[in-house]
């Protein structure tokens, strides 16, 4: 199936304040240099907090990873889980269309899904409630027919219990999810037949469906009311270069308690260094109002320097290579505290990148932009 970008584009994006600080702890989980591993939470978060994924959306988490723009679009298109057009306020419901599912009716599935939301799939039905689509094997095959709906799969279903499922999340009401045949789990559907004793500390539902039951939701997005996990795996430098107090591990239902932590994880933390930037003290670098006559470069030929950032740069009196080729630890201080995200400057080694491109020299990065 193509998964293309929807024909109708929201002119910007941007996350919420408490987003953007969710984000800086997701990013701040890898190691110098591998940022670009944080894509797919940022991603779903940013379709968590719009309903689904705009290119202005994937375009601002590349910027805030320093990433070419392709590259999250490659992400985002690939993965079914990311939402390219705009789907249901209350749910879009994911049915698998797959062999094992097929056989055992996804097709009356799809002819409900039809009937009571849009004749076809990626469609709005009429009240803006839901959207439906046919995905691939979600892998709970031996559930067939099923479908995730939010966050949680609805098993062994029938047209019939699609069609009450689909009107009690249109009442406001939660259906358990699972199995929706009288299975506990994958078991035969006459029973257990081995493992029999296996059945003491049983919830009424198994795992994540005891969970959603017990949360009394699975289609509610993230909406930012939630205790933010940030970074309860560091202890974080201030800016002085004291240790200020470590963020508390957030609490949720369900969550177990923070195992102690363990020497490799001691050492990391320990070996965690704050950037020059951070303990130099700031002065103002050499600044211009405006580019030279020859025209400004190119500055997002820089890796982690995207169209946002380059606007900023200008607006501070950057427009060339060479002014940034020239900065040091005073100068990145300085400007680094004028950015959004900091650390980025050190981080990218924009200073090294810059050097090259004023000698009329190529980066990897810049040799892969121009292209
Ligand atoms: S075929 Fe439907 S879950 Fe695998």
């Amino acid at each position: 199936m193509l998964r293309r970008l929807y024909h109708d584009q929201p002119e910007s994006f941007a996350f919420t304040p408490a987003n953007v600080e969710w984000a800086q702890g997701q990013i701040s989980k890898y190691p110098e240099g591998r940022q670009a591993s944080a894509i797919i939470p940022l991603l779903w978060r940013a379709q968590e907090q719009e309903g689904w994924l705009s290119r202005k959306a994937i375009e601002t988490v590349c910027d805030m990873l320093g990433m070419a723009h392709i590259r999250g679009l490659e992400v985002a298109t690939f993965y079914f889980m990311f939402q390219l057009q705009p789907v249901g306020s209350v749910a879009n419901l994911q049915i698998c269309g797959t062999v094992s599912c097929m056989i055992c009716g996804a097709e009356d599935l799809i002819a409900i899904c039809k009937e009571k939301i849009a004749e076809k799939p990626h469609t709005l039905s009429a009240d803006g409630k839901f959207s439906w689509e046919e995905v691939e094997c979600l892998g709970a095959c031996s559930n067939a027919p099923m479908a995730q709906i939010g966050k949680d799969y609805y098993e062994d279903l029938t047209a019939a219990r699609l069609g009450e499922i689909i009107d009690d999340l249109a009442a406001g009401k939660v259906p358990a999810p699972g199995p929706q045949n009288g299975r506990y789990a994958a078991e035969p559907l006459s029973g257990l037949t081995s493992l029999t004793e296996y059945d003491s500390g049983k919830t009424q539902y198994n795992a994540s469906a005891q969970m959603a039951v017990d949360l009394g939701e699975t289609v509610k997005r993230i909406d930012g009311t939630e205790v933010p996990i940030l970074t309860p795996w560091l202890d974080r430098t201030d800016k002085n270069g004291g240790k200020s107090k470590k963020a508390a591990p957030a609490k949720k239902v369900g969550a177990k308690a923070a195992p102690a932590k363990s020497p490799a994880k001691k050492a990391a933390a320990k070996a965690t260094v704050a950037p020059a930037s951070v303990t130099a003290k700031e002065k103002k670098p050499k600044t211009m109002t405006a580019p030279r006559k020859s025209g400004a470069d190119d500055l997002k030929l820089i890796s982690g320097v995207g169209p946002k950032l380059e606007g900023t740069l200008n607006e501070l009196g950057f427009w060339h290579f060479d002014q940034v080729a020239k900065w040091g630890p005073s100068e990145i201080a300085w400007v680094d505290s004028r950015l959004k995200f900091k650390g980025r400057i050190e981080r990218d080694d924009w200073m090294a990148q810059a050097k090259i491109l004023a000698e009329g020299g190529e980066t990897e990065f810049s040799k892969r932009s121009k292209k």
